[in-house]
């Protein structure tokens, strides 16, 4: 890239704008003719809107439909081209299954639709909904899926595809409008966590990362950014340990929604701008490569006070979220070194890889302290053990607290943001007993049990949850909500648990 004035100040132009966003409208009646038009049908069941139609187009649709066994399964599609009797040129059926679905079912119904007609050029896409159990939500729902993975990130390269103008229809179309707001709100945050992430490291380090958090506060939310100096008056031993061989100053921000008078929810997220594993250097392998997505989890609680404050929801939820870069250099922490945290623990540093733990040390310390949450969750890219044990598909749930246990996995399996519980045991916490220092930061068997273990020490008598999202922050063949690149996971999961929170009080 060139580095005239000029170049900049367009690049500064384009970063600025919004990348050029799906339209949707819910309404009871076609307004504009569709290029494409698209229809529901349960499996070996119902095609709704069927009636509609004309008599020749649900004939060939049947005739189609039998050709290419299509049964209405659940996520199948049949596309017709060159419909008989309709102006539109293309007619997808979307197959619905047999049995209820969940929110996060239809979001990736509406991720399918996304991805067929995304190399199509520029259309006018009426989806009739008519019929469709639940239609309201079914709506919303499936336009946030279609939202959500139609997103692009053009920062390094424009995007290719043209943005797409829905039409919906259904009877309730004012509700469906009204669902379909509330989930742009947690859309907003599902994309500004994925913009963090996909920004390289380069770009996204813990100055920026505060400014990007300062611009909350146009939604009422407080954000406070603690820098290198206010950290040493706080003795945040471990995140300066951390961050300091790096040319880039570690920070701690503060980002608070106030929506209600209940004690706060705290969430705590991982922010390692760079894991370059530090003098135990990530020297095999290709996982440094993907590394600039170790703050995942700090952008995934801010992007959920986003998602929150946008919704004014009647939540009070507090992000905190420790920066750092994890680099190799003269004034870089040695493997051997003792940390002291705020809390006073010291810890013997066996592994200077294992840095997201020490940051979340202080991290975990400073809400407990200055805010006496209800409940923390902290979200963190944590241990390659995770992905070995559960894959990309689910996040390690670790918490001695069985409600938060169960009310999260339900909100995981609403969504589609999956949660398998890892144990915290006292076996795995011996195992980080220091002969020098309180603890030290590594042990030998379970890495993401040892691991949570080692956070346990720093969250008091809190209820807490630890997520362990290692490896579902990237995706690099896309999945049901997110195309390739980095996929905001957790904060539709944290969404829906927090709204879940409030309207059962
Ligand atoms: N950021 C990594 C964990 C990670 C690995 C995230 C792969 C995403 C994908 C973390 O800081 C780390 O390096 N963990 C070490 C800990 C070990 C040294 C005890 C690990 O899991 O290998
Ligand atoms: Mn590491
Ligand atoms: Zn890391």
């Amino acid at each position: 890239m060139t580095k005239s004035p000029f170049a900049l100040s367009l690049l500064a132009a384009a970063l600025a704008m919004p990348a050029a966003a799906e339209t949707f409208h819910f309404d009871t009646q076609l307004k504009d003719d569709p290029t494409t038009l698209v229809l529901f049908q349960q499996q070996d069941g119902e095609l709704y809107s069927q009636n509609t139609l004309a008599q020749s187009t649900n004939n060939q649709i049947l005739r189609a439909a039998e050709a290419a066994q299509f049964t209405g399964k659940q996520g199948q599609l049949l596309e017709i081209l060159a419909p008989n009797g309709l102006k539109a040129s293309r007619l997808v059926v979307i197959g619905l299954g047999d049995d209820a679905l969940t929110e996060g079912e239809i979001n990736a119904l509406g991720g399918k639709l996304a991805d067929k007609l995304a190399a199509k050029p520029q259309q006018q896409v009426g989806i009739l909904a008519q019929g469709v159990p639940n239609g309201a939500d079914f709506a919303a729902q499936f336009a946030h899926g279609v939202e959500l993975k139609s997103y692009r990130y053009a920062r390094y390269k424009p995007s290719t595809s043209e943005a797409k103008h829905y039409q919906v229809i259904l009877d309730n179309a004012e509700v469906a409008n009204q669902r379909h707001q509330a989930l742009q709100a947690v859309e907003a945050g599902v994309f500004m966590a994925r913009d963090m992430t996909n920004a390289t490291a380069g770009d996204m380090y813990p100055g920026s990362f505060a400014e990007e958090a300062k611009g909350l506060s146009e939604l009422g939310v407080k954000v406070k950014v603690l820098d290198r100096a206010d950290l040493e008056k706080l003795n945040m031993g471990a995140l300066i340990g951390v961050g300091k061989g790096s040319e880039r100053e570690p920070k701690l921000v503060v980002a608070h929604w106030q929506g209600s008078e209940d004690a706060p929810i705290a969430l705590v997220g991982k922010g390692i701008t760079f894991d370059s594993g530090g003098y135990n250097i990530k020297a095999t392998g290709t996982s440094i490569v993907h590394m600039k997505s170790d703050m995942a989890g700090a952008a995934t609680v801010l992007g959920t006070v986003k998602a929150m404050a946008m919704q004014k929801a009647p939540v009070n939820v507090v992000a905190v979220m420790p920066l750092a870069e994890n680099m190799v250099s003269e004034r870089a922490l040695r493997p051997g070194d003792v940390l002291v945290t705020g809390e006073g623990k010291s810890v013997e540093v066996t592994n200077t890889d294992a840095e997201g733990r020490l940051i979340l040390a202080d991290g975990l310390w400073y809400a407990r302290e200055f805010y006496q949450p209800q409940m923390i969750i902290d979200v963190a890219t944590l241990t390659g053990s995770k992905v070995r044990a559960l894959g990309r598909e689910f996040t390690g749930l670790f918490s001695d607290d069985a409600t938060m246990v169960t009310e999260l996995t339900y909100a995981g399996e609403r969504v589609g943001e999956k949660l398998w519980r890892l144990p915290l045991a006292p076996a795995f916490g011996d195992e980080l007993k220091s002969d020098i220092a309180d603890l030290k930061n590594t042990g030998k068997s379970a890495g993401a049990s040892v691991a949570a273990m080692f956070l346990k020490e720093f969250v008091g008598d809190s209820r807490w949850a630890h997520l362990d999202i290692a490896g579902d922050a990237l995706t690099s063949t896309g999945n049901d909500f997110a195309p390739k690149g980095a996929t905001g996971h957790g904060v539709r999961l944290l969404s829906y648990w927090l709204t879940d929170q409030a309207s059962a009080k």
